[in-house]
C-alpha cells in the first residue's frame, strides 16, 4: 500500500480519491482540470460525498460537465449536502449520466479490483457508539446507522475479488476525524462501517470525506488503511486536493 502512483506493471492499480468537492452554482468548471490531470495519474476515480453543496440539480450538473474531462472509470457514493434538497435520487441519476458508477447499492468491479461503497451515518465510535435503546427515535437513528453498514457488508459478501477497495462518506474510525471537535465526533461517523469491513480479509483499502478538518490516515481495528480524503484534509496532508492510492 501506498498514497504514491507506481507502474501498474505489478498487477495493481491506482485509485485517484477525492471527497467533500461541494460544488455549487457559482462554482462553474472548477474541477475540470483536476480531472484531466487525475485521468493522467490514475486508473480509477472514486468520489467519496457530498459532491454538491446543498444537492441541487444545478450543482451536479456543473460537476457531470466538469466530469467530462474524466477519461479514466469512475466511482462514487453521496454525502449529506447530497440531501440537502431532498432529491438524492436525482444528484445519483445525473452523475450515473455522467458515467460515474454510483456505489450503495451494488458493487462493481473495475480492473480486476472490487469497488463497494455506501454513505454510511453517523453513530460515533468504539465505546462512544450509540446503542438502539429506549425512545423509537433513538431506535430508528441507530437504525439507519446499522442499515448503512448491512448495505456495506452485503457489497463486500458479494465481491469475490482479491482487492476491495472502499468507500464511504462518513468515517468507520475515530483516527481519522481528529482535528475535529470532540463534541461532534458521533456525529463524523460509526464504528459499525468499520466492524463491517473488518470482517473480510479482501478490502485493502477505505476512504472516506465528511471530516473536513480530520487526519488523513488511520485504520481500522484488524489494521486495514483508512484514508479521510476530504479535499481539504487531502491538501493540507499532500499538497493537492486528490490521494493517489494503490490497490
Ligand atoms: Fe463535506
Ligand atoms: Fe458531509
Amino acid at each position: 500500500m501506498s498514497d504514491q502512483p507506481t507502474d501498474a506493471a505489478n498487477g495493481t492499480i491506482v485509485v485517484a480519491a477525492i471527497g467533500d468537492l461541494h460544488v455549487r452554482e457559482d462554482g462553474a468548471r472548477r474541477f475540470r482540470d483536476l480531472f484531466a490531470e487525475i485521468s493522467d495519474q490514475a486508473d480509477v476515480l472514486a468520489l467519496a460525498g457530498d459532491l454538491t453543496d446543498y444537492g441541487k440539480t444545478g450543482e451536479a450538473e456543473l460537476l457531470a460537465e466538469d466530469l467530462r474531462a474524466c477519461t479514466i472509470p469512475c466511482v462514487g457514493v453521496l454525502g449529506n449536502h447530497d440531501y440537502e434538497c431532498g432529491q438524492p435520487e436525482k444528484v445519483t441519476e445525473i452523475m450515473r449520466q455522467a458515467g460515474v458508477t454510483m456505489l450503495d447499492e451494488q458493487a462493481s468491479v473495475i480492473e480486476g479490483v472490487g469497488f463497494a461503497g455506501v454513505k454510511g451515518f453517523i453513530g460515533g465510535f468504539g465505546r462512544g457508539e450509540l446503542d438502539p435503546f429506549g425512545e423509537p427515535a433513538v431506535k430508528a437513528f441507530v437504525d439507519e446507522s446499522a442499515r448503512e453498514a448491512r448495505k456495506l457488508e452485503h457489497q463486500l459478501r458479494t465481491l469475490r475479488t482479491e482487492r476491495i477497495f472502499a468507500v464511504l462518506h462518513y468515517s468507520p474510525i475515530a483516527a481519522t476525524v481528529e482535528g475535529e471537535p470532540l463534541e461532534i465526533f458521533p456525529f463524523l461517523g460509526s464504528s459499525r462501517l468499520a466492524n463491517a469491513i473488518d470482517r473480510f480479509d479482501n478490502v485493502k483499502a477505505v476512504i472516506h470525506g465528511h471530516a473536513h478538518r480530520g487526519a488523513y490516515r488511520g485504520a481500522t481495528p484488524r489494521g486495514v488503511p483508512v484514508y479521510n480524503c476530504a479535499q481539504f484534509v487531502v491538501q493540507a496532508e499532500l499538497g493537492r486536493p486528490y490521494a493517489l492510492i494503490e490497490v
